[in-house]
């Protein structure tokens, strides 16, 4: 079975290519894609097959989806241009007559108001009207999303409120993405995939624990948070979209309330006091 993960290049994708190694896929059914291909040269060295994807650029897809029984897409980075960037994947994969498409997208993706989750639910109605077999993966936020040791230097601060957020490590959704890849059955599935839930003030309190350091959560009102993210050197366009997930998570839109990662890892979602333990060490 031929397995093609675009994004490959990026952090979530290469987890899944060593996953889909782990799991016995031969090296050479694996195709790992992206466009910072030079990034892939390890996996190149270790058999996996390597091949240029670029979103912009549907030849390159058409080719790089070529004989591929399984496609994890995942979803681009670029916030605003994905609209365009996912129609070329979507036609891309049908073209190649790919088996079963899995795509990366946001909890609640159909119903949130999340300013993030309007490209993803646009993403899966070009797939429902594709006639692709597809599965949805709706991750939930990664717990990467914190920063950790600048919360032990600075405090914690956000918009989220007292909203529960499930949170995992991108390695316990790349397991799962893996296990739909290699498993049977997930074909018009929607999985809500969330971990460990907590508030902000609930991780702060963890961080504190841990660091022996009096960590403190402060809630600020969106704007201020926003202009807080660019005051620390992020975009202004990437600083608004966070305070506005953050927005939406004080009203529940980041929280999961099914088990749907617990039944594909087969195991415990990796505990939040592991991750602040590993940041911290
Ligand atoms: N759940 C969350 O909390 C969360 C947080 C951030 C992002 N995300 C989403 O999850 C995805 C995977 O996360 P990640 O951590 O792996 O992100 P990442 O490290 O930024 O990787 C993004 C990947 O998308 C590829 N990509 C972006 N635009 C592309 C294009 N036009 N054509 C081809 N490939 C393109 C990149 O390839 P090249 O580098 O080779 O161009 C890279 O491999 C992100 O792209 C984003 O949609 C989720």
């Amino acid at each position: 079975m031929t397995v093609v993960v675009t994004g490959a290049t990026g952090r979530f994708g290469r987890l899944v290519v060593e996953e889909l190694l782990r799991r016995g896929v031969p090296a050479g059914n694996v195709v790992a894609t992206g466009r910072a291909v030079e990034r892939l040269s390890d996996l190149a060295e270790r058999g996996v097959v390597v091949r240029r994807a670029d979103y912009g650029d549907p030849e390159s897809l058409l080719a790089a989806f070529a004989g591929a029984e399984r496609l994890l897409f995942v979803s681009g980075n670029e916030t605003g241009k994905r609209i365009e960037q996912h129609r070329a994947v979507v036609a891309a994969a049908a073209r190649a007559g790919v088996g079963l498409v899995a795509y990366t997208s946001i909890v609640h993706a159909d119903t949130s108001d999340l300013v993030l989750a309007a490209e993803h639910a646009r993403t899966e109605r070009m797939l429902a009207e594709s006639g692709l077999a597809h599965v949805l993966l709706r991750n939930g936020w990664y717990v990467e999303n914190y920063d950790i040791p600048a919360a032990v230097a600075h405090g914690l601060f956000g918009a989220a409120g007292e909203g529960r957020i499930s949170a995992a490590p991108r390695a316990d959704y790349a397991v799962a993405a893996a296990a739909v890849l290699v498993g049977d059955g997930h074909a018009g599935r929607v999985y809500e995939l969330g971990g460990e839930s907590f508030t902000l003030a609930e991780l702060a309190a963890e961080v504190s624990r841990q660091s022996g350091r009096d960590v403190t959560y402060t809630d600020l009102p969106e704007h201020e948070y926003a202009a807080s993210l660019v005051g620390a050197g992020l975009p202004e366009a990437l600083a608004a979209v966070l305070a506005d997930a953050d927005r939406g998570a004080a009203k529940g839109g980041l929280h999961v309330e099914t088990d749907d990662l617990v039944r594909l890892l087969g195991r415990p979602v990796t505990p939040l006091a592991d991750v602040v333990r590993a940041a911290l060490s």
